[in-house]
């Protein structure tokens, strides 16, 4: 149930590991796209494995569980879970979609639940279910959280690095565990274990990505290169080098959602998060710095026109929930500043108020006195600095997700500012005086 990045992706890849799947999406106009031979979200490799399976009948569409259940004996529930205001996730779809798999249910089947919900939910949702199936039909609920990647959901659906099970029954563990491609490491555990290692997991990232922002906000008062400190951080096996990219922060639909979701999880269990609550309060300022250090750069942002390369949260997706360049570009708006926005993905609509949406990256790129890339793509790593300098009307660049490479685009006359790449170093002076340390003349009312 539920044919969003998750819900489609495990149907084209269930189907395409042989299973026979009927994809419930309640929004008529998604449902449309599907019936009509499309995918309503941008995911590389998902529109081909979607004709393929419904090709060769392996794959079915339904508008709700009560028609498209027919005899199955998995239902798995791939619903939003979008944040509520407190922190904690709205479970309403889910609460919702339960209360129509137990209407629906003939016989007795199993539900896994692959949305991301707080610990606890499975056994309420096993409760919902009982109160509304009939007599005799028995739905026993799983928890198996989903830890793909958007823009690269097939991939990882179907060399996922672990498979994690929690049920109260062995059986069923084996039953769901059943479903995944079969060299998947599986975890097994209880319901509560297997909702919490979705949180627990997203948190860790998020820390990583924060802790990385801290290094480069470091290395950018130091006058050195975060990526150098982080290769050599990295380089240690036991911390490892993936998610260690500094940037304007981590966004998407799952891990500001899911670090909330963590600490207010803490909050109702009586427990300290410190760790999440410090990678949260980082990924804010790592976000808020952009637009404050290309005001510094520019003297001010009020009435200067910027042009924004990328809108959507990461490389490759349509998807803008939480996206830190939005939040920049509502930064510069806010500070007076007039911006047009390039994404060759997100959609129209999710273009932010009081920014003008344009077709390509030299449009806005043309006549602007400062460019701000927000999205690490390769259409933008392979724009010509030269070029870029020749339409530009001024010459600052604000690289904020690595993009480009700072030698030739400050040889091409521009000028590059980065988060934690070190340049210009001047911007940001040394703040301690190491040789005074050294040397043993510390004087502390300096600091
Ligand atoms: N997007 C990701 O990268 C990702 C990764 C891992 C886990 N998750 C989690 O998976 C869940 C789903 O995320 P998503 O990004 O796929 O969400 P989404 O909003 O893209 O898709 C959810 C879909 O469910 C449909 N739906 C809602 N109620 C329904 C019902 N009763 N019957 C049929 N369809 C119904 C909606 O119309 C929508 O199309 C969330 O809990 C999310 O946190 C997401």
């Amino acid at each position: 149930m539920g044919a969003g990045y998750v819900g489609l992706t495990a149907a084209a890849c269930l189907a395409h590991l042989g299973h026979s799947v009927t994809c419930v999406e309640a929004n008529p106009d998604r449902l449309d796209v599907l019936r009509g031979g499309g995918i309503p979200i941008h995911e590389p490799g998902l529109g081909e494995l979607v004709s393929e399976q419904v090709a060769n009948g392996r794959l079915r569409w339904a508008a709700d569980v009560a028609s498209g259940l027919g005899d199955a004996q998995i239902v798995l529930l791939c619903v939003g879970t979008p944040p509520a205001s407190s922190g904690q996730p709205d479970l309403n779809q889910l609460a919702e979609a339960a209360r129509q798999v137990g209407r629906a249910a003939t016989q007795s089947l199993v539900v896994v639940v692959k949305s991301t919900v707080p610990p606890g939910s499975c056994e309420a949702i096993e409760l919902i279910c009982a109160e509304e199936a009939g007599l005799g039909v028995t739905i026993r609920v799983a928890s198996s959280p989903e830890f793909l990647r958007e823009s690269r959901a097939v991939e990882d659906f179907l060399s996922p690095d672990r498979v994690v099970v929690g049920a109260s029954d062995p059986e069923v563990i084996d039953l769901v565990a059943s479903l995944y491609p079969p060299a998947s490491p599986v975890v097994r555990c209880d319901r509560r274990g297997a909702e919490l290692v979705k949180y627990a997991a997203n948190t860790f990232l998020a820390i990583k990505i924060s802790f990385a922002n801290e290094v480069a906000q470091l290395c950018d008062a130091l006058g050195t290169n975060a990526l150098d400190v982080l290769d050599g951080v990295g380089a240690d096996n036991r911390i490892g080098r993936q998610f260690l990219n500094p940037g304007p922060g981590y966004g998407g639909s799952c891990l500001p959602k899911d670090v909330s979701g963590f600490i207010a999880l803490g909050r109702s269990a009586g427990t300290r998060t410190s760790l999440a609550l410090a990678a949260q309060e980082q990924n804010l300022h790592s976000r808020k710095r952009i637009a404050a250090r290309l005001g510094e750069a520019l003297g001010t942002l009020t009435g200067k026109r910027i042009g924004l390369l990328g809108l959507a949260f990461k490389e490759g997706t349509d998807d803008v929930r939480d996206s830190p360049s939005v939040q920049i570009a509502e930064d510069l708006v806010a500070s007076g500043a007039t911006v047009s926005a390039y994404d060759p993905l997100a959609p129209r609509t999710s273009t932010p108020s009081g920014v003008r949406r344009l077709m390509s990256s030299f449009e806005v790129i043309d006549g602007a006195d400062a460019v701000v890339i927000g999205v690490d793509s390769e259409e933008y790593r392979s724009l010509d600095p030269v070029k870029v300098a020749e339409v530009m009307s001024g010459d600052v660049v604000f690289d904020a997700s690595g993009a480009c490479d700072l030698v030739s685009w400050g040889r091409a006359g521009l000028t590059v500012y980065s988060v934690g790449r070190g340049t210009p170093s001047t911007f940001y002076p040394v703040v301690w005086p190491p040789l005074c340390w050294t040397v043993g003349m510390l004087d502390e009312s300096v600091y």
